[in-house]
């Protein structure tokens, strides 16, 4: 960092205190995605955002905020990135939905399953949850059997019954439901074999992210996907987050996978509503219409599955991605991020207090307080005041290709102020510093 930054001081929200007032008795939740949501910010943040360009967005009161997780990691490139628009809108002005598929579902199948040569076919929808669960379901097809296992410590792979059913937020899920869920332990073979040797012959399909938090050794999935197989259990590896982020096109490649099924969605279409189910053919073409006497399996059937523009969005995002250095730049400004903020904690002595976690491609922040055990009290004080200086951040830096190596420097800077006003609450107590409340848990069982 070279130049001095002044950081601006944002104070108004008097529009979106209005709107905060409004919102929760018009839309259940205040938001679309629980973590959107006004239980997820500080009172003092933006309430709704405006509009956004490249690595910044705008708030009711007119407030100018640089964007950290970028649509929840989904915008890749950049806000309203403009060869991804131009794509789009060209494929707008020849209309978006119709009563027999578009010529461009062929042409993104061919494209995307030729990033992905483990898979045979793949599948369209306009979430990722659907593409999960549409995972699970030909595992359980596949295999006649009931029980889906999913990594404990990953937060979220779909808002359907089987998955939130497992989480602390189950009410409305039958118990039958609920019980067909089981966990174990990320990154950790000998979990794995205990999981199977506890319910031999019942577990249809692991679910897991391929990495998170922790380093993954080059050799495990060969060893996972051997020991699920070997259990008659099929591997499906959610690339939701991962895709587009830790290679091109993810996890998949980098280390080397060969899940029987991989989900996709944030990354790949730069914040449009487009995910992929891929996966191998004898169990993705039991959702097919052409084996004739076979049972159908109903697989993904949506309306909207096909919309034109948002694949559209997805292969002009492609396009960007095979002819500029997006993950490397990615993932030099989210390590630029991690030097700059650990030589500011090493300074300032507060490596008990933050502890940095994931990887270059997605760096997330875990806030501790007085106790030095997670805080929701500090992690809150400690978003309102980036928030203040201008830095939208949740706790996640998902680097994008719109982000300089300047407006890192910005968010470093906010950083470094915070975190005198943290330290300043370390002593004298964060109520004298928070305002309002303190962020919940998504996953939680009240209100
Ligand atoms: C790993 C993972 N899988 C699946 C999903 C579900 O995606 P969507 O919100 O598009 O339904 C998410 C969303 O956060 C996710 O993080």
């Amino acid at each position: 960092m070279n130049k001095p930054i002044t950081l601006p001081h944002i104070d108004n929200f008097v529009r979106s205190d209005e709107h905060r007032n409004a919102i929760q008795d018009l839309i259940p939740g205040g938001a679309h995605t629980y973590s959107k949501g006004d239980d997820q910010f500080p009172i003092k943040s933006p309430a709704a955002i405006t509009h956004a360009k490249g690595a910044y967005c705008w708030d009711l009161d007119g407030n100018k905020y640089l964007d950290t997780l970028m649509g929840l990691t989904s915008v890749s490139l950049g806000h309203a990135y403009e060869p991804v628009l131009e794509r789009v809108k060209e494929e707008l002005s020849k209309g978006s939905n119709f009563s027999r598929p578009s010529v461009i579902e062929r042409e993104m199948a061919e494209r995307f399953l030729a990033l992905v040569p483990q898979h045979d076919m793949i599948k369209y929808a306009k979430n990722g949850s659907t593409v999960t669960t549409a995972a699970i379901k030909l595992a359980r097809a596949f295999t006649g059997r009931d029980l889906v296992a999913r990594t404990a410590e990953h937060p979220f792979y779909s808002y359907d019954d089987w998955f939130i059913g497992s989480t602390a937020c189950d009410f409305g899920v039958p118990r039958e439901v609920k019980n067909k869920t089981i966990t174990f332990k990320h990154n950790d073979l000998e979990d794995l074999e205990r999981m199977f040797n506890e319910h031999p012959g019942k577990i249809a399909c692991i679910i897991g992210e391929p990495e998170k938090w922790e380093v993954i050794a080059p050799d495990f999935y060969e060893k996972a996907i051997a020991i699920a197989h070997k259990h008659g259990a099929l591997w499906i590896m959610d690339e939701m987050i991962t895709g587009f982020k830790t290679d091109y096109p993810g996890s998949i490649k980098r280390l080397n996978a060969e899940p029987d099924m991989a989900t996709w969605g944030k990354g790949i279409a730069n914040g449009f509503s487009f995910c992929a189910l891929t996966g191998k053919k004898e169990v993705m073409q039991l959702g097919g219409i052409n084996r004739t006497g076979e049972k159908k399996l109903f697989l993904v059937s949506t309306t909207h599955g096909g919309e034109t523009h948002s694949i559209a969005a997805g292969l002009a995002t492609m396009d960007v991605f095979e002819k500029e250095p997006v993950i490397e730049h990615n993932q030099k400004i989210g390590q630029y991020f991690i030097d700059g903020i650990s030589s500011i904690l090493d300074r300032r002595s507060l490596n008990d207090y933050f502890k940095i976690m994931g990887f270059n491609w997605s760096v997330g922040l875990g806030v501790m307080g007085q106790d030095k055990q997670p805080s929701m009290e500090y992690r809150t004080l400690f978003m309102q005041e980036m928030i203040q200086r201008g830095v939208l951040y949740q706790g996640i830096l998902s680097p994008c290709y719109s982000h300089t190596e300047d407006d890192i420097d910005l968010m470093i800077a906010a950083f470094d102020e915070s975190c005198e006003v943290f330290q300043n609450a370390l002593d004298e107590g964060v109520e004298k510093y928070l305002v309002g409340d303190a962020i919940k848990p998504v996953f939680r069982q009240f209100n």
